[in-house]
């Protein structure tokens, strides 16, 4: 049967403890399986780190790559969606993967398209989902020799537009973290939360106890002109400054999924800083992403023929 990646929720545990095994080993040197196929990178927003680390992922296998520009693809000029993959399924593309500013839109297209239909692989949709980000990350955690049992993270800043906190929060929970906050200016803040998270609206009490802190850029593409602070207090306010960090145990790791922005959302200085697990983050997301091109591409796949 015909595999996705559309979401955290969608995703088996066995699948999960599946490619996060997997991804620890080819981080740790395990060669990459072979596979047939072709891929389409369809981004509707920019992107550096999930689409170069899905390109590089789909080479590695083998698999052959092409990214379209919708800013030049027939996109511009109306087409649909749904008329775009299709156009793409009918040159053999197997495995389409997706970045769109709407919710849920990868969702959608893997319905429309039908089990017949090329894999869909959620590479951030809206403020919904990030799936591939969050298992990179969790990743990136047992590739630490973390117990998620020990861990108490905490999420900062603009929760309400990340979809990297929503897969990150859904994910960490199901793993079994020991405790998972989140801390942002009440804007920032979702109208609800799955149970069991605990929100802060004081960065410090937050930060008290943390081992694993996720800062998260204010996602401006998803607020209204005018809606978002300025840097510099926001910095002051919700910024994990040096004096912030001074506090946090000397164990306590600092994530972020990129892109980040210095001295806004953390000093610049620590994410250049030995407790940074950022540039660690950008690495596992190749190793991640040739694993998930394993899981949903079937091995002795026979090369199409006839395009
Ligand atoms: N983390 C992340 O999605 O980064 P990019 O926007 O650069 O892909």
């Amino acid at each position: 049967m015909k595999r996705d990646l559309l979401s955290i929720d969608h995703l088996e545990d066995a699948t999960i403890r599946e490619l996060i095994d997997r991804t620890v080993k080819l981080a740790n040197g395990a060669p990459p399986e072979r596979r047939n196929g072709r891929v389409a990178t369809l981004f509707f927003e920019n992107s550096t780190r999930t689409r170069i680390s899905f390109e590089l992922a789909a080479r590695r296998l083998g698999l052959e790559v092409v990214h379209v520009d919708h800013s030049r693809s027939s996109a511009s000029k109306g087409e649909t969606l749904v008329d775009t993959a299709q156009t793409l399924a009918a040159m053999d593309i197997d495995t389409i993967v997706l970045r769109h500013p709407e919710d849920r839109a990868a969702e959608k297209l893997a319905k429309a398209l039908g089990p017949n239909g090329p894999a869909i692989v959620n590479a951030g949709d809206g403020c919904n989902a990030h799936p591939s980000q969050a298992l990179l990350d969790a990743a990136v955690l047992e590739h630490q020799r973390l117990n998620w049992s020990d861990l108490n993270i905490l999420l900062i800043g603009d929760v309400q537009h990340s979809r990297v906190a929503r897969s990150d929060i859904a994910l960490f929970q199901r793993l079994g973290a020991a405790s998972i906050r989140i801390a942002g200016p009440e804007a920032f803040m979702p109208q609800s939360v799955p149970e069991g998270i605990q929100r802060f609206n004081n960065l410090d009490a937050a930060l008290d106890g943390a081992d694993i802190v996720v800062c998260l850029r204010i996602q401006h593409e998803r607020i209204e002109a005018g809606g978002a602070p300025d840097p510099a207090s926001y910095h002051a306010a919700w910024g994990l400054t040096e004096e912030r960090a001074q506090k946090l145990n000397g164990e306590a790791l600092i994530m972020h999924p990129g892109p980040v922005n210095r001295d806004v959302e953390l000093a610049g200085s620590l994410v250049d800083s030995p407790q940074s697990l950022i540039l660690k983050q950008v690495n596992t997301g190749v190793h991640l992403r040739t694993a998930l091109f394993e899981w949903l591409v079937p091995p002795h796949r026979a090369r199409p023929g006839h395009a």
